[in-house]
């Protein structure tokens, strides 16, 4: 089934956005609460996340018609394996229900996707799903829809620290050219920019080892929703509290 995705959809044009050209270049977002929205209304933990499914259709093109250029989605974490076995399995059957519904809006969108994290652990239909829509989505230049899967940032960082030695063992990595710029290089993100904006929703207020490097100077922003109730007006009142903030990156 093709979804379009109004290019401006009118909601997005009324709403008063201080300034067009201050958008959050990478919004990442820790989709929390998809478990407590299902147990308040009596059903399985599953049912959470299937709710929350819609929700991530709903930001992406939220976040297509505010021209936002990377969306980075927390969606399985290299602690969720500790969950019981049947939610980590329904959680990684995800990924290939959402494509198989929403790939052909994405494609039509301009949207490209790719993930972040230790993609060979997750099972090989996941895979498959994701690097069928990674081909098909390759030459698009609109919003990047990075899944982080079975992602940590320690992970991420051990895994940066250990191919750096090996790089280095092997005369390819001289120790002084390592630098900031440099290593990042060797993280998962390479190529993307840092995120500007982090939203949590849920009202937890932590990272759960969420993109430590990358989040250094991001812009924080936290809502009691949970995430299948969050919707294109709390993306957009996010956005807009955004452009109220004053960076500094440690200077005055
Ligand atoms: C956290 O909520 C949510 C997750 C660990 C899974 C997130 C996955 C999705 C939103 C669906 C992914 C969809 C696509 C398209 C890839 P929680 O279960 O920890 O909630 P709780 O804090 O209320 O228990």
């Amino acid at each position: 089934m093709s979804i379009k995705i109004p290019f401006l959809s009118k909601q997005v044009k009324e709403t008063e956005l201080e300034d067009w050209d201050n958008i959050p270049s990478h919004v990442a977002i820790i989709m929390d609460g998809n478990g407590r929205w299902a147990q308040r209304r009596g059903l399985p933990r599953i049912a959470g996340h299937r709710e929350g499914v819609s929700t991530v259709n709903r930001i992406v093109k939220t976040a297509v018609n505010a021209n936002v250029k990377v969306l980075t989605l927390y969606t399985f974490s290299t602690e969720n394996w500790k969950r019981p076995k049947s939610e980590v399995d329904f959680i990684l059957k995800l990924p290939k229900e959402f494509l198989h519904v929403y790939l052909p809006g994405l494609v039509e969108n301009n949207v490209r996707v790719q993930t972040i994290g230790d993609f060979n652990a997750v099972p090989k239909h996941t895979q498959d799903a994701i690097e069928y829509a990674m081909e098909k989505t390759k030459d698009n230049d609109g919003l990047v829809l990075n899944f982080a899967l079975n992602y940590g940032s320690r992970y991420e960082i051990i895994h940066a620290v250990k191919q750096i030695v090996q790089d280095t063992k092997a005369s390819e990595l001289d120790l002084e050219q390592l630098d900031e710029s440099y290593f990042e290089k060797y993280l998962f993100t390479n190529g993307l920019s840092d995120p500007d904006l982090l939203i949590r929703t849920g009202g937890e207020y932590r990272l759960s080892n969420f993109m430590l490097w990358q989040l250094a100077y991001t812009e924080f922003w936290f809502t009691e929703k949970l995430w299948p109730e969050f919707d294109e007006d709390t993306f957009l009142q996010a956005l807009m509290e955004y452009q109220q903030r004053k960076r500094r990156y440690g200077g005055i």
